[in-house]
């Protein structure tokens, strides 16, 4: 099972879900960055930054979360793309609140500030290297995100979106993480009871995200190398973060969330390339395996892998306890507390109802900041790869504190800006640094 970006039909046939019963405090305090229309029942501004899959779907699960909400800007550093998306959304059910002046389609690698100063919210759906920069742009604008996952590609951009997210504490503004799993209300009611003792004194965990080949967009004569790569990021490190942080970043979120945000304090991690061999696949690993330990020396056994054809795929979460099993995936238990969760009717799509959530919290005048955990996670996920591209046993504070810049500046790039050539990590001659 895949639970990749909806697909465009999926997020026209989305609707509106009820809030689930989430345990987000709001940061006490006055609202002095919130404008007084967007409590109450006021039009809310969005903007969509990153008009792909994922990026169509938020703007739709927006848009269907709140019947004050508008979609007034959107960028893509592709005019196809952002047409596109633009087309699908004035066409769902959702459409006549998609305002959209043509002015406000904004394109190329600096249409980023035309849509975060059009827009109260901005949702932030590029790829995942710009986060950062887009992060800290809304920020200093004084807008709420949503912020797809994952945050960054490499230890300095965590450190830049961890201090981004400090930053949105002091001035009161939403980061809310795509991390989506911990809004659907099956994995929180599993979640929780794992996290009071259903299982026991947890002994393992083990989490693996098994799947087939991904899309790849192909090259035109007429694209520069930058255009190629930035329409193929996923094969990309220095774009994507590998697949190890872009895909299988939820199960290690989910673990990290049923340790009640403990994370590992180090990892060691072997992948490569026995699949995707092709250069058009550019430098990225098509499987991973990684042990993680804990401060307590409790392991996670870590495996996902990306391979076409392959004859089985599997999802799933396990945390092994003196008490019995669980598989968070499942929203099941066995043993001593055998539990199942039991479809109630009731509507819970997982991206619909971080926007159900978020909206509803802006329209009381509190405020979400996800910004730890989605930092957290997404650093987990960076330190496995970087073991694993270089043989090495590394901490988390060796990862966060790491020097290693993926890519060239991101705030002077253009689409003629030469990008690094893709070199496939050798365990054992690259380096860390
Ligand atoms: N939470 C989830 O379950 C989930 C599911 C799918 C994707 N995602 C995440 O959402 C993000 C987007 O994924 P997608 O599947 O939509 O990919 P996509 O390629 O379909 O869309 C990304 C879009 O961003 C645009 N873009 C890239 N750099 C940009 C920039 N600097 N400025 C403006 N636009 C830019 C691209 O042209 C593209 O249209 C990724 O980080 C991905 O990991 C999350």
């Amino acid at each position: 099972m895949s639970i990749h970006s909806p697909t465009r039909r999926d997020f026209l046939k989305s609707s509106s879900a009820a809030l689930g019963g989430l345990a987000l405090a709001p940061v006490a305090g006055a609202l002095p960055s919130l404008a007084v229309h967007q409590q109450g029942s006021g039009t809310i501004k969005v903007g969509l930054l990153g008009c792909g899959g994922r990026g169509s779907g938020a703007a739709f699960n927006a848009l269907a979360a709140d019947p004050g909400v508008e979609l007034v800007a959107i960028g893509d550093v592709f005019r196809d793309h952002a047409e596109s998306a633009l087309k699908s959304l004035q066409a769902s059910e959702v459409g006549a609140r998609v305002k959209v002046a043509p002015d406000h389609v904004f394109t190329g690698l600096e249409g980023y500030k035309g849509v975060i100063a059009a827009s109260d919210v901005v949702l932030l759906c590029t790829t995942p290297a710009f986060r950062p920069l887009h992060l800290r742009a809304c920020i200093e604008a004084g807008k709420h995100t949503f912020v797809e996952k994952p945050i960054a590609v490499d230890g300095p951009g965590v450190r830049h979106v961890l201090e981004s997210c400090r930053m949105a504490k002091q001035k009161n503004l939403m980061v809310v993480s795509g991390l989506c799993y911990r809004y659907e209300r099956k994995k929180q009611q599993t979640i929780q009871r794992i996290q009071d003792g259903a299982v026991g004194e947890v002994h393992a965990l083990q989490c693996t995200y098994n799947t087939g080949g991904l899309w790849h967009r192909g090259r035109q004569p007429n694209w520069t190398e930058m255009e190629y790569q930035l329409r193929n990021w996923l094969y990309f490190t220095w774009l994507s973060a590998d697949h190890g942080a872009e895909q299988h970043i939820h199960s290690l979120d989910k673990i990290a969330w049923a340790m009640k945000d403990e994370y590992p304090v180090k990892v060691v991690a072997s992948g490569g390339r026995a699949n995707r061999l092709d250069p058009k696949y550019g430098d990225v690993y098509d499987h991973f395996n990684a042990v993680y330990e804990w401060k307590s020396g409790l392991r996670l056994f870590s495996s996902c892998r990306q391979w076409a054809g392959a004859p089985s795929n599997d999802v799933s979460d396990w945390v092994f306890g003196s008490k019995g099993k669980a598989n968070i995936q499942a929203h099941q238990i066995w043993g001593e507390n055998a539990w199942r969760w039991k479809d109630d009717g009731q509507p819970d799509d997982m991206y619909q109802n971080e926007h159900d959530v978020l909206f509803a919290k802006l329209r009381k005048g509190e405020i979400i900041n996800n910004g730890q955990y989605m930092c957290d996670s997404t650093l987990m996920a960076i330190m496995g790869r970087m073991a694993a591209y270089t043989g090495g046993e590394i901490s988390y504070d060796a990862a966060l504190n790491s020097q290693e810049k993926l890519g060239p500046d991101l705030a002077t790039l253009t689409l003629d800006t030469p990008p690094p050539a893709p070199v496939v990590a050798v365990p054992g001659v690259t380096k860390f640094t």
